[in-house]
């Protein structure tokens, strides 16, 4: 059980990747590496509290009792189109994982996320779901997500991100403030536009290669 609402991932791998990825000169290719790298980086980070329980095996040496983790497999969710990005670093750590997918767009007229795509394995509610997003900005997406992985049962989510706005974790706190959110860097403010200062750009577009 993750007793902080808000984790910032301060290891020097981490922050020293994230420097390069806000880099505009950094290319498409680079950005893509980069996040796969510090998604496993991070996925270590959200992932350091399992519970382990343990299995009889048999070395080449003689038999032991080893651990392994306990109960049903995770389930990662990715919040598309970004949340992809996150997820092929994570699964490569975690290669048995379940993963669901959330497509959410936003209406141009009430601004409120609207579902066109939900996908996620059975019986949320035995698993840890994590749900993957590079940007919390505004948190209306996520907080959004958050509630349709609830209705379908889970209880026991987590929350990573690359990058967070102040704006977005509060959002988050308010709403769901048993739901941790795992970050690498807390920045300062959103824009007018709704993007994170100083942060990235646009992730989707700086993974995928579009303008
Ligand atoms: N989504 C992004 O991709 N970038 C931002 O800065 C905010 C939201």
């Amino acid at each position: 059980m993750m007793q902080e609402h808000l984790t910032i991932v301060r290891h020097p791998l981490v922050q020293h990747k994230l420097t390069i990825m806000r880099d505009k000169a950094t290319s498409t290719a680079g950005f893509r590496q980069l996040l796969r790298e510090i998604s496993q980086l991070l996925a270590y980070e959200v992932t350091r509290d399992l519970e382990l329980s343990t299995r009889l095996i048999d070395t080449p040496v003689c038999e032991m009792e080893a651990p392994t983790l306990k109960g049903k497999k995770l389930a990662l969710i990715s919040i598309l189109r970004a949340g992809n990005g996150l997820l092929d670093g994570v699964l490569e750590l975690i290669p048995s994982a379940r993963v669901g997918y959330i497509g959410l767009y936003r209406d141009e007229k009430t601004l409120q996320p609207v579902q066109y795509y939900y996908k996620v394995p059975d019986e949320l509610g035995d698993r840890l779901v994590i749900a993957l997003d590079p940007m919390l900005a505004t948190g209306n997406s996520s907080v959004a997500a958050i509630d349709l992985l609830k209705k379908s049962g889970a209880r026991n989510i987590r929350f990573l991100c690359l990058l967070a706005a102040p704006e977005g974790v509060a959002r988050m706190r308010e709403a769901h403030p048993d739901v941790p959110v795992i970050t690498a860097a807390l920045d300062e403010r959103l824009n007018d536009k709704g993007y994170i200062v100083p942060g990235l750009g646009d992730a989707g577009d700086r993974m995928f290669g579009t303008k």
